[in-house]
C-alpha cells in the first residue's frame, strides 16, 4: 500500500513553507534558537488578549450544558448572529445568522465553500502571488486551479482575470490584504473587478462567486485600508478566521458567510452547512465558538507589526534589495537577487536567515519574509541582512 501518486506529488509541490520551518527548527536546535532568525511561518505573534484568554478560563470552568454536545452543523444560533452583526456593520450589507457557518478556521471556510460550489472538473481562478494551500484545497472539491497573476506590484490584474475566465469558471479566489505580498485591494479596483466578473456572467450564463479570504482584514497598516470585497461584489462568500485577530491559530475557529447579495444565497449557505458536516469537520470547535462570540468587533493588536514593518521596509532597500511596502498581514515578498531565488535562499540560511522561496506561492524571482516575530529577533538580524545585501548587491544597492 502506498499514498497516492496525486498526494505525493503534492507533498512534493507544496511542502515549501513546511520545509523551511523544519529546517530552522534543526538549526536552531545546532546554534541556539537565539542565533536563527527565522522569518518563515505565519505563526502569529503572542497571545490572546487577557480578557479572552479568562473567557475560555471561564468556559472551562463553567461550562453552558450545551457545551460539549453535538450541535448543529452550522454551530451555534446566537454565535451566528453576533458574527451577522458584525459583518452587517462592517459591510452594511443584510447579514444574517442563517447565511454563516462558523468553521474550522479559513481553511475549513475555503474547503467548504469550494465543495459547494465546484463540480468536477470546473476551472478556480487564484491570483498570483496565492496562498499555496489554494492549490490542494482546489483540487479536494474536484476543481482544476487556473492562475492569473497579479501586477508587478501585486495588485490585481484586472485583464489577467478577464482572460482567465472561460465557461467552466465558477469561482475566484481572492486574498486581500495578501499572503505572501501584503497588498491591500482598493475599493475601485473590487469595482473594475465586478465590472469584469459581471461580463463573464453574462457571457458564461452562470454566476461567478467570489471566494473572499480575509484572514488579515484587521491588519492593516497607515496609508492603507481593508475594502470589504462583499461590498463591492455580489457574488462574495467570506472566509474568515480569528488565527490572526485574537491569536488562536492552534484552537481552529472561524467563519463562513455567504454575502446576502449573492445569487442563491440562501441555498449556496445550505450546501455549505452540507460541506461543514460531510467534510467530517461537523461543526467548530464549540468552546472557541463560544469565546469568540463577544470579541467580534475587537481591534487585533498590531503593534509588534508595526515595528518590524516599518523596520524591514526602511533596512532592506538601504542594503539594496526590491520591496514593495506591503498595505496589510505580516509579510513582505520582496524581490530576489537574480531570477533563481533557490540561489538567495540557501545563501540566506547560511547566514541563519530563513525564508521562503517564491515559487511556493506561484511567483519566482521573489522570496516571502514572515515579520511576526519579536521586534529584538528583525533588530538582530539586519547584520545579516545586510551581509546578504553586499553579497549579492555590491555596494551600489539593488534594482526595481
Ligand atoms: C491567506 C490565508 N488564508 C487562509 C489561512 C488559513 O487560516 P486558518 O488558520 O484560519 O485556517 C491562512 C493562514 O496562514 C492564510 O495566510
Amino acid at each position: 500500500m502506498s499514498a497516492s501518486p496525486e498526494i505525493r506529488e503534492a507533498i512534493r509541490e507544496g511542502s515549501w513553507i513546511r520545509k523551511m520551518f523544519e529546517e530552522g527548527a534543526l538549526l536552531k536546535a545546532k546554534k541556539g534558537p537565539d542565533n536563527v532568525f527565522d522569518f518563515s511561518l505565519g505563526n502569529p505573534y503572542g497571545d490572546p488578549p487577557p480578557p479572552l484568554a479568562r473567557e475560555i478560563a471561564r468556559l472551562a470552568g463553567n461550562p453552558p450544558p450545551d457545551l460539549h454536545k453535538y450541535m448543529p452543523n452550522a454551530g451555534f444560533q446566537d454565535v451566528r448572529q453576533k458574527v451577522a452583526e458584525d459583518l452587517r456593520g462592517a459591510t452594511c450589507l443584510p447579514f444574517t445568522p442563517g447565511l454563516i457557518v462558523m468553521t474550522v478556521g479559513a481553511a475549513g471556510a475555503l474547503n467548504v465553500a469550494l465543495r459547494a460550489i465546484l463540480s468536477q472538473g470546473d476551472e478556480a481562478i487564484i491570483v498570483a502571488p496565492y496562498f499555496v494551500e489554494y492549490l490542494f484545497y482546489v483540487r479536494n472539491a474536484g476543481g482544476v486551479p487556473v492562475v492569473a497573476q497579479s501586477a508587478d506590484d501585486f495588485q490585481l490584474d484586472i485583464e489577467a482575470i478577464r482572460a482567465a475566465i472561460t465557461g467552466r469558471t465558477p469561482v475566484l479566489l481572492l486574498n486581500t490584504p495578501n499572503n505572501p505580498t501584503g497588498a491591500v485591494y482598493p475599493a475601485d479596483s473590487l469595482r473594475e473587478l465586478s465590472r469584469v466578473l459581471a461580463e463573464g456572467e453574462a457571457r458564461t450564463g452562470g454566476p461567478i462567486y467570489v471566494l473572499s479570504d480575509e484572514p488579515y482584514r484587521k491588519i492593516v497598516y497607515p496609508g492603507a485600508a481593508f475594502a470589504p470585497p462583499a461590498a463591492s461584489l455580489p457574488n462574495t462568500l467570506v472566509a474568515y478566521s480569528h488565527s490572526k485577530d485574537l491569536n488562536l491559530a492552534g484552537e481552529r475557529i472561524g467563519y463562513l458567510a455567504v454575502s446576502p447579495r449573492a445569487a442563491d444565497a440562501a441555498e449556496l449557505a445550505d450546501a455549505c452547512v452540507f460541506c461543514n458536516r460531510v467534510l467530517g469537520f461537523v461543526n467548530a470547535p464549540s468552546l472557541m465558538q463560544r469565546a469568540v462570540a463577544g470579541f467580534q468587533g475587537i481591534e487585533a493588536d498590531m503593534s509588534v507589526y508595526r515595528k518590524n514593518r516599518d523596520r524591514l521596509v526602511t533596512a532592506l532597500p538601504e542594503f539594496g534589495f526590491s520591496v514593495v511596502p506591503p498595505g496589510g498581514a505580516f509579510y513582505l515578498f520582496p524581490r530576489s537577487p537574480g531570477e533563481d531565488e533557490m540561489k538567495f535562499v540557501a545563501a540566506a540560511r547560511e547566514e541563519n536567515v530563513l525564508v521562503v522561496p517564491g515559487r511556493g506561492f506561484g511567483r519566482k524571482g521573489h522570496f516571502r519574509v514572515a515579520y511576526c516575530l519579536a521586534p529584538e529577533t528583525v533588530e538582530r538580524s539586519l547584520p545579516a541582512w545586510k551581509r546578504l545585501g553586499s553579497r549579492f548587491f555590491g555596494r551600489k544597492g539593488g534594482r526595481r
